[in-house]
């Protein structure tokens, strides 16, 4: 029988999270807003042998790492497994496969210890990153969300309240910076190598003006990624030269500089006084001076997460782990891993 007992009245819940929705098997203990552990196993080196993630390889790299992931998660705590409070789990959205280790591990782990159990949203996940960024933030703000699978800029107006202002119409931004890295030779994930090839060059290249100053806060990455593609295989079959550094800057302000635009005006639309930003391409050095730029010449605060918990990790599922517990959405035995979960219905608790 699975009857967990929930302590309500634990203001800085222990929570364990546990993440695999892509190549990330990951776990970590966070107390409060406190990270205590925060452990990572990537199969990315091998993905990046394929040019990107190939499922079967992802789901079956799980399932070798997710055991000693998690007890390191709860070793270097420094905590016995009494002390967890809840464990909070990706079930969507991500990879089927690869989703499902973790939610199968999780809900055994939480039957076998007696502890109530949480399904966190992967991309609730990257919001909740800025509460570990500043213990403070509170409800309400306009987040930036930019990732692998998702590009949106949204207003979180309490805890359980969030709407979406606007997202993109087709590619996520970093779907364009991997495609454009696969273009320029560069490895997988493309986000990274993007960021250190652009150092050496100039925004010179004329890139289209995809939905600035139109679209309301909506966004376009295709025509952006064909412009670049169409670029060097012009320049390749005219058998003329040209420098993947300028191309790499271009591609990158143009990405970044209409995430900026539309988040500043979001913000402002609602009246906030707080920028948050969460997802990997938020690791991305020049998007986040610029964030930073913009938001001071508006008068608004930013806050920014750490770089390693923009990109996939198990803190920011642990921490919106937390914001759950305190709302009192627990699940339970039937909890299944969802391949998709649309932003829209899922936002709105
Ligand atoms: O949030 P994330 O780790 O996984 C998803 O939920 O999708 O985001 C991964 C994406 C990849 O497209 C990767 O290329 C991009 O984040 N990324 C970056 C940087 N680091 C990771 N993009 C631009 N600059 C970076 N420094
Ligand atoms: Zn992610």
């Amino acid at each position: 029988m699975y009857n967990p007992i929930i302590d309500k009245t634990k203001e800085n819940p222990v929570i364990l999270g546990i993440e695999s929705s892509c190549d990330e098997t990951a776990a970590a203990v966070v107390c409060g807003r406190k990270v205590l552990s925060d452990e990572i196993a990537s199969s990315a080196d091998i993905q990046a042998l394929y040019g990107g993630v190939v499922p079967e390889i992802a789901s079956r790299a799980h399932t070798d790492a997710i055991a000693q992931v998690v007890e390191r998660a709860v070793k270097n705590a420094g905590i016995d497994y009494a002390d967890i409070d809840a464990i909070a789990v990706t079930y969507g959205a991500g990879l089927l496969g690869a989703l499902l280790v973790g939610v199968s591990f999780a809900k055994a782990f939480a039957y076998a210890l007696g502890k109530p159990l949480i399904a966190v949203n992967h991309i609730r996940g990257h919001l909740s990153a800025s509460y570990l960024a500043c213990p403070t933030l509170k409800p309400p703000f306009v987040t930036l969300l930019a990732s692998g699978g998702h590009t949106a800029v949204l207003y979180t107006k309490t805890e359980a309240e969030f709407e979406i202002l606007g997202g993109t119409l087709d590619d996520a931004v970093g779907e364009a910076f991997d495609k454009v890295a696969r273009v320029l030779g560069l490895k997988y994930p493309g986000g990274p190598h993007i960021q250190k090839c652009a150092e050496a060059g100039k925004p010179v290249i004329p890139m289209p003006k995809m939905l600035k100053g139109a679209g309301g806060y909506n966004f376009s990455y295709s025509g952006l990624k064909t412009a670049v593609i169409n670029y060097c295989h012009t320049k390749e079959q005219r058998g003329e030269t040209y420098s993947k550094a300028d191309v790499a800057c271009s591609f990158q302000c143009a990405a970044v500089d209409i995430l900026v635009e539309k988040t500043v005006e979001g913000a402002k639309e609602k009246g906030v006084d707080t920028v948050t930003a969460g997802g990997g391409v938020v690791a991305n050095a020049y998007l986040r001076e610029q964030l930073q730029k913009a938001c001071d010449r508006n008068g608004l605060k930013l806050v920014l997460p750490e770089k390693r918990y923009c990109t996939d990790n198990a803190s920011m599922i642990a921490m919106e782990g937390a914001v759950q517990y305190m709302l009192g959405n627990f699940a339970d035995m039937r909890l299944n891993a969802k391949a998709s979960i649309p932003l829209a219905t899922t936002l709105k608790t």
